[in-house]
């Protein structure tokens, strides 16, 4: 029978967006489906207007305008994470900022469209709307995205290997000069409260000592860390920290947000810095790698996953499954309940094979 079905991508980008959106359209056409493509998250629903100059706030997907997008790192949608409908800003009369529920509009503009089932692409933001949305009655199917491998019941999120991949690149690359100049060099990561990038790229990375949310650090055990090297004749250290790192005194570095944005992490790398320079004659450089990490093609496993992620959605939707995600579960990618996604974490489990790995080759977690 056929059908309207439409996508969205919301929240941060990750590597694999676009191999997700491909593999919908694809699967979608070949059963006579339409597709519909929503611009910026639900922005391209709530505030269409905005759009007009490409042409709207919705537009048609055909298996054309997705041709040979399968490699490309961003999303072809567009993506915000701002906006959340569940939470959407609102400027009150007193001049403060407050938030409204729009998923009432959501699902009317839905509706106007002829928009039967929604692909919601997104993270934990994302899983809670199309949580809602869900429990408003439309039919949703939500596909996990994150390069921090945050997200409960899936095993991968496409997006993650390929920023580990790029990250442990990076370290390779900062061993020589580190090791020339006899420096400390700190590679800052992302990974938000979650120490998955930080942990994977640096044990592959050969770093010296890793500094995740999970375990809290002190001073003292990094400049022990750098010193114990010093007295072996290694006069250079890498330390890798995760942005959402965390001093045993609680401690987590933010920066300054806009209007409607989460909490930002950000500066975990620079205090670090300071503190090494005041605490030992070390020279110190810092990296940030950012954004870096989010940018650039998939690895051909983030792809495998994005693509069978999308045409498991398809799948899912046409079988009537709403309010659930598909998730990784090796072999298979199965189908699992949006409620037992939202408002949980996946994060490092600190006792686990691959810390104690570090552990044993050596390498320091601040602790
Ligand atoms: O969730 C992905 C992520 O890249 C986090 O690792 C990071 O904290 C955050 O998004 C950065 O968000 P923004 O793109 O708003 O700077």
């Amino acid at each position: 029978m056929s059908k309207t079905i439409a996508i969205s991508t919301g929240g941060g980008d990750a590597p694999g967006l676009n191999a997700v959106i491909r593999s919908a359209v694809l699967s979608a056409h070949q059963k006579g489906w339409k597709c519909i493509g929503i611009r910026n998250g639900f922005n391209g629903l709530l505030s269409p207007d905005e759009f007009t100059k490409y042409g709207g706030g919705t537009f048609e997907l055909t298996p054309e305008s997705v041709r040979g997008i399968t490699h490309l790192g961003g999303t072809i949608l567009g993506t915000t994470n701002k906006g959340n409908p569940l939470h959407y800003p609102i400027k009150k009369d007193d001049g403060t900022i407050g938030e409204i529920d729009r998923t009432e509009e959501v699902i009317d503009a839905c509706k106007t469209l002829g928009i039967e089932a929604l692909i919601s692409i997104g993270g934990d933001g994302s899983m809670e709307i199309a949580h809602a949305l869900a429990q408003k009655g439309l039919q949703v199917i939500g596909v996990p995205k994150t390069i921090d491998n945050d997200l409960e019941k899936t095993s991968a999120t496409f997006g993650f290997e390929t920023a580990v991949e790029f990250s442990t690149n990076c370290i390779d690359r900062l061993h020589s000069t580190a090791e020339a100049h006899e420096r400390v060099m700190i590679v800052e990561v992302m990974g938000r409260y979650a120490g998955w990038i930080a942990l994977h790229s640096g044990i592959a990375g050969t770093a010296d000592c890793i500094l995740i949310p999970e375990i809290p650090y002190s001073i003292d055990s990094v400049i022990a860390k750098i010193n114990e090297r010093e007295n072996k004749g290694h006069h250079f250290t890498i330390i890798v920290i995760a942005e959402g790192a965390a001093t045993k005194d609680g401690q987590v570095s933010t920066i300054e947000t806009s209007i409607g944005q989460a909490i930002r992490l950000g500066g975990a790398g620079e205090k670090l810095l300071h503190q090494i320079e005041k605490r030992t004659s070390k020279e110190t450089r810092l990296v940030v790698l950012g954004h870096l990490q989010r940018g650039g093609m998939p690895t051909a496993n983030d792809r495998l996953l994005a693509l069978r992620f999308g045409a498991s959605a398809v799948r899912a939707v046409e079988e009537g499954h709403s309010d659930a995600m598909v998730a990784l579960d090796p072999p298979d990618v199965k189908i699992v309940p949006l409620s037992e996604i939202t408002k949980q974490m996946k994060r490092v489990p600190v006792n686990s094979d691959i810390v104690r790995t570090a552990r044993e080759i050596g390498i320091s977690f601040g602790d």
